[in-house]
C-alpha cells in the first residue's frame, strides 16, 4: 500500500508539475495591445486597410473586429488615446445592412433597389447605403459613418 500512495503522490507531482508549466496565453500577432475592460482585450494596428480587410485582418491574426458596447469600454478607448500612437480612425465591427432595402418608398412601403445608371450619392459625397463604422481615437472620439472602401486602421477584440 505504502508503493501505491507514493507512485500517487509521484503522480500528482507530475500534473502540478505539468500545469505550472502551461505557456501563459499568447498575445495576438502583429497587433499591439491596449489592454482589458470589461473582460475584454483590445487590440490594434495602423496598417491602412479598408473597413472588409481590417475586419479579414482581425480574423487572421485570430481576434474579431471590436465592438464599443458599453460606457466603460468607450470611456478605457478614450483613456488609451493618449498612449503610444493609438490616434486616427480604427475600423470596428459596426455597419449597415449593406441593402438597399434601407430605404424603401414612403408611399408604398417598396424596398429601394439599385438602378444601373442611377447611383446614390450623399449630398456632397458618394456615401451611399454601404457604410461602415470607424471609430476616431482622439480625445474628442466619435463613431464615423463612412464608406466601408475609405482605409483606416484596425481596431480588434478577443
Ligand atoms: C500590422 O500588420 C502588418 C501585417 O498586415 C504587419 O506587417 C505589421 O508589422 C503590423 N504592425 C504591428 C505594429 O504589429
Amino acid at each position: 500500500m505504502k508503493g501505491l500512495a507514493v507512485i500517487v503522490l509521484a503522480a500528482q507531482l507530475i500534473l502540478v508539475a505539468a500545469a505550472t508549466l502551461q505557456p501563459l496565453e499568447a498575445e495576438p500577432p502583429n497587433v499591439i495591445s491596449l489592454g482589458t475592460v470589461d473582460g475584454k482585450s483590445y487590440y490594434y494596428n495602423k496598417t491602412l486597410r479598408s473597413w472588409f480587410n481590417s475586419r479579414a485582418f482581425c480574423i487572421e491574426n485570430g481576434m474579431q473586429m471590436a465592438t464599443i458596447e458599453t460606457v466603460s469600454q468607450a470611456e478605457f478607448l478614450k483613456s488609451r488615446q493618449s498612449l503610444n500612437a493609438f490616434s486616427g480612425y480604427f475600423e470596428i465591427a459596426g455597419r449597415d445592412a449593406q441593402i438597399a432595402r434601407q430605404f424603401s418608398w414612403d408611399s408604398t412601403g417598396e424596398a429601394l433597389t439599385d438602378i444601373p445608371g442611377l447611383p446614390f450619392r450623399l449630398n456632397g459625397g458618394a456615401l451611399d447605403y454601404r457604410t461602415c463604422i470607424s471609430y476616431l481615437a482622439s480625445e474628442s472620439p466619435f463613431l464615423n459613418i463612412k464608406e466601408c472602401p475609405l482605409a483606416g486602421y484596425a481596431l480588434c477584440q478577443i
